[in-house]
């Protein structure tokens, strides 16, 4: 990847795509720029065959505290609708590849809608994740009262919408909202070793399998088993289906092609 980004670091670690925030000093706050770079490389890193799941970080101390409130303050909703900053959230959830938000710190209002975006959240112990948005008289508007009581449920949901509660990492893993959680220490080291075995899959399997899943969230029960069906189906005409299970006849590892 040849692109400078002022906001965002990104870096290869074996076929995972790595992008981590990079605005310490307003605990990643997300405004513009850093949103557009975000989505950017991922968008390069999903068209890239040598990668096969992403890892969105940012640093011990906060994964990202929220949209930038300073670049909101004096919005209009017409200039809202004129420069659409939510449809990043929206092109996230167009990347076809897994990402996994590896979440340190402050995960908050947007940052814990960006992390929910994601197709799994591995949390430090010391991650905290709150949809505040109440305490500034506005609500979440990136998905958080969507994904956040699909993931815990509706009692939990409204107490964290409503009444600014926060969820530890502990809290978060019992209630559904993280995959795992890990010492700060060896947390990303943890969260790539995790993106790497997914990374070694199958890559058309892969895809489709993130889009089954997802289409649960998208569509009727009946539609989505229809969508899985056809998916299911689909995968018969690749060569890693034909490699996937003549592997398992031979009793040997499968060589995947990505075909
Ligand atoms: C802009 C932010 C920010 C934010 C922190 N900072 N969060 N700047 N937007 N969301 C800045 C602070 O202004 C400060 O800058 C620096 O980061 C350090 O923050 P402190 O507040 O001094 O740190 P601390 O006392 O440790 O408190 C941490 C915190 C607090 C609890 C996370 O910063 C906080 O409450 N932040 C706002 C969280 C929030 O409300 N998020 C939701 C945003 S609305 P200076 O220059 O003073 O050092 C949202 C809507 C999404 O996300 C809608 C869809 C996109």
């Amino acid at each position: 990847m040849t692109q400078q980004f002022e906001f965002i670091l990104t870096s290869r670690e074996g076929r995972v795509g790595l992008v981590q925030f990079n605005r310490p000093a307003a605990l990643n706050a997300l405004n513009r720029q850093l949103m557009a770079e975000t989505i950017s490389a991922l968008e390069a890193f999903d068209a890239d065959s040598e990668i096969g799941c992403m890892v969105l970080t940012g640093n011990e101390r906060a994964f990202a505290a929220g949209a930038d409130i300073k670049e909101m303050a004096n919005a209009t909703p017409a200039a809202m609708l004129d420069n659409p900053f939510i449809d990043y959230w929206d092109r996230l959830r167009k990347i076809s590849k897994p990402v996994i938000a590896a979440v340190s710190g402050f995960a908050l209002g947007g940052g814990c809608e960006l992390a929910m975006a994601c197709d799994m959240i591995v949390a430090s112990e010391s991650a905290r994740f709150g949809q505040p948005e109440i305490n500034l008289g506005v609500i979440p508007g990136a998905g958080g009262t969507q994904r956040l009581t699909l993931a815990v449920g509706k009692a939990l949901a409204m107490e964290m919408v409503l009444n600014g509660r926060f969820l530890s990492a502990d809290e978060a893993y019992r209630f559904g909202l993280v995959n795992r959680v890990f010492p700060v220490e060896n947390h990303l080291e943890e969260t790539l070793k995790l993106a790497n075995e997914i990374a070694a899959r199958a890559p058309v399997a892969l895809r489709m399998a993130k889009e089954a899943v997802n289409a649960i969230f998208e569509m009727p029960l009946a539609a989505g088993l229809a969508h899985e069906r056809r998916l299911f189906y689909m995968l018969f005409s690749t060569e890693d289906q034909k490699e996937g299970m003549e592997a398992f006849i031979n009793k040997r590892p499968a060589n995947w092609q990505g075909r």
